[in-house]
């Protein structure tokens, strides 16, 4: 595990794109999950500006993390459309180098095996840059969730919902289920990036990092994950 504490906002947004830049001109065309969520915009904004500068940062493969489940393709919600309108698109990531999850399948169990197929016929994912969420969930394999698990459907709990509630508005407007990779098949990830930033970070990173690795916090499945490299700013690592 290497941990790259940066200073701040700006530090991490370089940082991390170094990193991602770095990954893809080494590794071209690998499978990389992206995360949504207010901890990787620095690194989003910062990746628009290194794209006019390197073309070929939009080399590689995208795969969806999780994704609210029951809405439709177009539905403005869906974290895949957010990605497509704030960088995929921008960068030219073209349609047929995404792996996205349907929100709106019906046989959800049909639809995850036949995931995990894609994930298996590339290889497995080559990066997987995720976030935490407040109760340590990781994409959304909230607490509880079993660490083995492929993709699967999740029913998000009270505190992701009131969280995810500030991008959409109100509470009535967060879907109440999703699907996600599970924590099993993000396990087998090659290698994994972990962003944290911000001091209500500060008590789930330390957990993730000291507590026993247990479905309680799914985040620490984390300190046995090979190849795992953590940049968190000075705030997240106050408590550690
Ligand atoms: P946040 O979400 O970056 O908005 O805190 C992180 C997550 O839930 O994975």
């Amino acid at each position: 595990m290497k941990i790259i504490e940066v200073t701040d906002t700006n530090d991490f947004a370089i940082k991390s794109v170094e990193f991602f830049e770095k990954f893809v001109t080494h590794n071209s065309n690998s499978l990389i999950t992206l995360p949504t969520g207010n901890t990787p915009l620095p690194f989003y904004e910062k990746m628009l500006g290194a794209y006019k500068k390197n073309n070929k940062i939009n080399k590689f493969i995208y795969l969806s993390l999780d994704e609210y489940y029951g809405l439709e393709p177009d539905d403005h919600r869906l974290f895949a459309n957010w990605l497509d309108r704030e960088i995929l698109t921008p960068i030219g990531v073209s349609p047929s180098n995404r792996i996205t999850i349907n929100s709106a399948c019906n046989d959800v169990e049909k639809f995850c095996q036949k995931f995990e197929g894609q994930i298996e016929s590339k290889g497995g994912i080559d990066l997987a840059i995720i976030g935490i969420g407040g109760n340590g969930h990781i994409g959304f394999n909230e607490p509880g969730s079993d660490l083995n698990s492929p993709t699967h459907k999740v029913e998000l709990t009270q505190e992701t919902i009131t969280s995810n509630a500030e991008y959409w508005g109100s509470e009535d407007a967060v879907p109440k289920s999703a699907i996600t990779i599970g924590i099993g098949t993000l396990k087998k990830a090659k290698n994994t990036l972990l962003l944290v930033r911000g001091a209500n970070k500060a008590e789930i990173f330390k957990a993730t990092l000291s507590n026993e690795i247990s479905s309680a916090v799914p985040s620490t499945y984390l300190q046995e994950q090979n190849n795992l490299t953590i940049i968190a700013d000075k705030e997240a690592m106050k408590l550690l």
